[in-house]
């Protein structure tokens, strides 16, 4: 036997609560966890007065994605060491198939932007963008790949866009295969109408792209896209969930028995419309779809994380800079590049949650780690500290207090999206499967380190 590291004098915290517990972690897996004082290693990490939690699980991230004509900036070695530095040890990114391919050649192209470039371990989902007899056929080797979760959208007519058929038809597969559909709800076609009939008056400017967007037609795709899984009998999971009207089918469907499971994402709890209105093209930097809401979005959306009618925090991180890509929108709302990058600070954002009472500690940890490790096949390898498990582990120091500011982040971006945020609580260390990848005295990981992760599929469900 090896050199093992013992994690003593800290509260493990997961979704049943905090308890005084040591961990010892042996190679990559969690090998014992004990009552405080009554375990030994051969190295020791002092956690005496922080939360010793499951690394952060972001289900949705976007490196190196394909949009608008540029791709967004974080490479997935950027993005994953930004990831890690914020507490996030896993991501599931998205493969994305570009109409007229396959779902496998896409699925290829993705590995290879991904392996042995990444500081911590990663997934993907597929976009499929594409419906048809041959991409229907290939969904269930996706599945066998690793890829049990198929994204598709109901806004962007003409790029990622399906119609209500070619939803249904994908939906019928998942079905049968026990695949999750994860859905991009906003009914893209009367957008696209309003935001022309905008541009067409000379309203040019950020703002537009929220007022052109309005929560109705999020909260009609996502009853609608409840209804075609209700008919097909597919779980569906509501991706990045901005508005009370779309929480509101979600938690009816989900009264009702029906196997529907929605994210929000840390923008929708802690920005609005207003930023998107700042004076000058300053909104460019929070223009993302769907876009963010009035004020009053945002205590329906904590309400739905302490209900669970919304059971997981991802960050949708899509960053675009702002001195060069996102001005490819100056002139016109609709060519501003859509994304907000977030990959770093979503342990933090929700924490402060936890600090304003609005959700507990528990429940900051079932959201950012345990649900997701769960709802897309990765539990108990991740999401828990168990025996046997990946040591995944983040040492979060409560008590301590940080400025968020594009300064001092790590993601590769030219801005903060919380530029001069105040947050108490932060990362003090982090381990990816066994190895110190992020400590206080800075960045220890390696791109390469990160494996790939095949899932199983939906563990809710299946
Ligand atoms: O604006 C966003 N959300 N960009 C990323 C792509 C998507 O729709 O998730
Ligand atoms: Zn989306
Ligand atoms: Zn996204
Ligand atoms: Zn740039």
């Amino acid at each position: 036997r090896g050199e093992s590291t013992l994690i003593h004098g800290g509260q493990v915290v997961s979704p049943s609560g905090a308890v005084a517990a040591d961990v010892l972690v042996d190679g990559e897996t969690i090998a014992a966890v004990g009552a405080p004082g009554t375990l030994t290693g051969t190295k020791s990490i002092d956690a005496t007065g922080k939360y010793v939690l499951p690394g952060g699980i972001d289900a949705h991230t976007h490196m190196e994605m394909p949009f608008g004509g540029t791709h967004s900036v974080d490479t997935f070695e950027t993005g994953t060491v930004a990831a890690a530095w914020g507490g996030t040890t896993t991501i599931i990114d998205f493969a994305v198939q570009a109409k007229g391919t396959s779902l496998l050649s896409t699925m290829d192209k993705w590995h290879g932007k991904a392996d042995g470039n990444c500081a911590i371990d990663y997934g993907f989902h597929m976009i499929m963008s594409d419906v048809n007899d041959s991409t229907l056929k290939e969904m269930r080797a996706c599945v066998d790949a690793g890829v049990g979760s198929f994204k598709m959208f109901m806004a962007y007519p003409g790029v990622f866009y399906s119609t209500d058929g070619e939803i249904l038809r994908a939906m019928q597969q998942a079905r049968e295969i026990g695949a999750t559909i994860m859905m991009h709800a906003e009914n893209g076609i009367a957008i696209d109408q309003l935001a022309a009939q905008a541009f067409a008056a000379g309203r040019v400017e950020p703002v537009q792209h929220g007022i052109t967007r309005p929560p109705e037609l999020e909260g009609e795709a996502t009853s609608r896209a409840i209804r075609l899984a209700q008919v097909t009998g597919a779980p569906l999971y509501i991706v990045h969930l901005s508005a009370a009207q779309a929480l509101t089918a979600v938690a009816e469907a989900r009264d009702g028995g029906q196997n529907v499971f929605a994210e929000t994402c840390p923008q929708y709890l802690y920005l609005s419309i207003e930023d998107l209105a700042k004076p000058g093209f300053e909104g460019a930097k929070f223009v993302a779809s769907p876009p963010l809401r009035e004020k009053s979005h945002q205590a329906d959306l904590w309400r739905g994380l302490r209900t669970n009618d919304l059971s997981v925090v991802s960050t949708d991180h899509c960053p675009f800079c702002f001195k060069d890509q996102k001005q490819l929108g100056r002139d016109d709302f609709r060519a501003i590049p859509n994304g907000i990058p977030g990959v770093e600070h979503r342990m933090d954002l929700l924490h402060q949650g936890v600090v304003a009472g609005e959700i507990s500690l528990s429940r900051w940890v079932e959201t950012c780690s345990a649900t997701p490790a769960r709802m897309f096949g990765l539990y108990p390898r991740k999401g828990v500290i168990a025996v046997g498990s990946d040591a995944d582990i983040v040492l979060y120091d409560p008590a301590a207090t940080q400025t968020l500011s594009a300064a001092t982040h790590h993601m590769n971006v030219d801005y903060s999206a919380y530029e001069g945020f105040e947050l108490t609580g932060k990362v003090h260390t982090v381990l990816s499967r066994g190895r110190v990848v992020v400590s206080p005295d800075g960045y220890t990981g390696s791109a390469g380190h990160g494996k790939f992760l095949s899932r199983e599929l939906n563990q809710y469900l299946n």
